[in-house]
This record gives C-alpha cells, structure tokens and sequence, in this order.
C-alpha cells in the first residue's frame, strides 16, 4: 500500500528540482500527478519518466485566469485534487538599494501572488473531495533576514506568514484542509547550479560552517514533503516544516 493512494496532486513548479522529486516521490506512492510549469520541456520529461500516472499542465503562476484552468484540468484528468505543492520560484541576489523595483514586482510575483493564487485556485476542489493538503515552499530565508536577499527574503517571509493565515482559516471554518510551509536550506537543484555559476566562493561561503556541511539533495526534501502531503501530518497545520542541514539550529 502507498502512502498516497487515491490521492490527487498538483506541484508548480514540478518541471525542476524540488517539485519534480516531490512528484516522482507522490507517484512512488500511489497519487496521481499533474506537473505545472512554465517549462514544457522539463514538465513532460518527468511525466514521461512517471507514465500514465502524470500528466502536463502548462502553468505561469502569476497568471491567475491559468490556475483555475489547472485545477479543472487536474480534475478532468484524475478526478480529484487532494494535495497543492507551491513550488514554482525564483532566486536572485541584492541588497535593498540594489534591487530595482521591477526586478522587486518580479520576484513577489511569482513566489508570493503565484502561491496565494494557488491557495484560492485549490480550496474549492479540496473541499470538494474532503481533503486537502497545501504545502507552500518558504525557505530559511522566510526565517532570516540576510544582506544580498532583500525580495527574496521579503517573498519567503511572505509565504511563511499567509500560510498561517490560510490554515487558521480553514482549520476554524471546518474545512478539510490543512496548509504548511517548508523551509529548506541550500538544496543543489538547477535552481542554485544558476545562482551559483561562476561563483564558487560564494557557495562555499553558503556552506562555510555549517553543521553539516553540504547542500541538500531534493530527494531529501521529497520525503517531507511526502509525510506534509499525506494523513501521517493529519494534525500539522500553519506549521514550519525545517530541513537544512541544522543551518539555523
Ligand atoms: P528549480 O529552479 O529547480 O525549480 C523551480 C521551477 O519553477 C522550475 O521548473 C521553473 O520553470 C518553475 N517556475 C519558475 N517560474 C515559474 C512561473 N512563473 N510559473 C510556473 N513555474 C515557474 O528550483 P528549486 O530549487 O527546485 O526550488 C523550488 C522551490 O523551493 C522554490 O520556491 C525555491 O525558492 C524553494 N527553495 C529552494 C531552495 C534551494 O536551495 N534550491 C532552498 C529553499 C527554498
């Protein structure tokens, strides 16, 4: 028996990194999968590579007219949506008074707007089912502030906080669905592979002193994400799942 039979995600941002072992990880379990990404080329690998228990929607996730559509194509195709993992995202450095203000509006669109929209986009299809599990991807930097991540601090912490807001929500109106944010450390995905190019010192000194000194796999991410999507996390909601090598411990 899988740890996820029966049940329905959608993963943004699942062409990639995170999401993309997230969703291998759903599809070892039992669920069925809907990647949604802007990549259509990453997104119908990991299909192809899961099979007839995946399918592809295309997905920009500051579109909001685009969420409604891959919620309708999640439930034409499998029935149901059970789980939502938020984890389309970008990463780009700078200080306050480096960062342009359209450069600002880039990065808070889609990891703020493109979450929030995915939480409004799902609930109604949750409720539907009598299940739901929300899983927005923060980051420690929605736990601590540093110089050179000004937007992106600003956006991690901006999903840390409304995730509270949304499963406070929800858990007092009755609803069956739960919503929690993961904050991982520094995860070798193409994500970083392009933060990082060509720019070695500054990985090591991302990696310098920490308690366990190497970046995560997205495979070890997979696995909360996994228990965070399943019953097993049946009484965790608007909580602060952590997994980064002890880096804020
Ligand atoms: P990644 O770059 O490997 O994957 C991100 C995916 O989001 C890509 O497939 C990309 O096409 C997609 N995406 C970007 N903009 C999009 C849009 N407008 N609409 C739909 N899809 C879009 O990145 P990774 O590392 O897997 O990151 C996933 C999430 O985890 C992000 O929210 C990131 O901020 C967060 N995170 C990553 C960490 C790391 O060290 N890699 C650490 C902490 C948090």
């Amino acid at each position: 028996m899988g740890r996820l039979d029966d049940k329905v995600a959608l993963v943004s941002g699942g062409a990639s990194g995170i999401g993309a072992a997230a969703a291998r990880r759903f599809a070892q379990e039992g669920a069925k999968v809907v990647i949604a990404d802007i990549d259509d080329a990453g997104g119908g690998a990991v299909v192809a590579e899961i099979g007839a228990n995946a399918a592809f929607q295309r997905l920009d996730v500051t579109a909001r007219e685009q969420w409604a559509a891959a919620v309708t194509a999640t439930e034409q195709a499998f029935g149901r949506l059970d789980v939502l993992v938020n984890a389309a995202g970008i990463v780009f450095d700078g200080s306050v008074e480096d960062t342009s203000f359209a450069d600002w509006r880039r990065m808070i669109a889609i990891n703020v707007d493109g979450t929030f929209f995915g939480c409004q986009a799902a609930a109604p299809a949750m409720r539907r089912g009598g299940y739901g599990s929300i899983i927005n991807l923060s980051s420690v930097a929605g736990l601590k502030g540093n110089g050179q991540l000004c937007a992106y601090n600003a956006s991690k912490g901006a999903v840390r906080v409304m995730t509270k807001a949304v499963a406070e929500g929800f858990a007092r109106a009755g609803d069956p669905i739960r919503c929690n944010s993961l904050h991982p450390g520094v995860i070798d995905t193409p994500m970083l592979d392009t933060f990082f190019h060509d720019r070695e010192e500054l990985r090591q000194t991302w990696l310098k002193g920490k308690p366990i000194g190497r970046m995560g796999t997205a495979d070890e991410i997979a696995g909360m994400v996994l228990f965070m999507a399943s019953g097993e996390s049946s009484f965790a909601t608007g909580a602060e799942f952590v997994i980064d090598g002890g880096m804020t411990a």
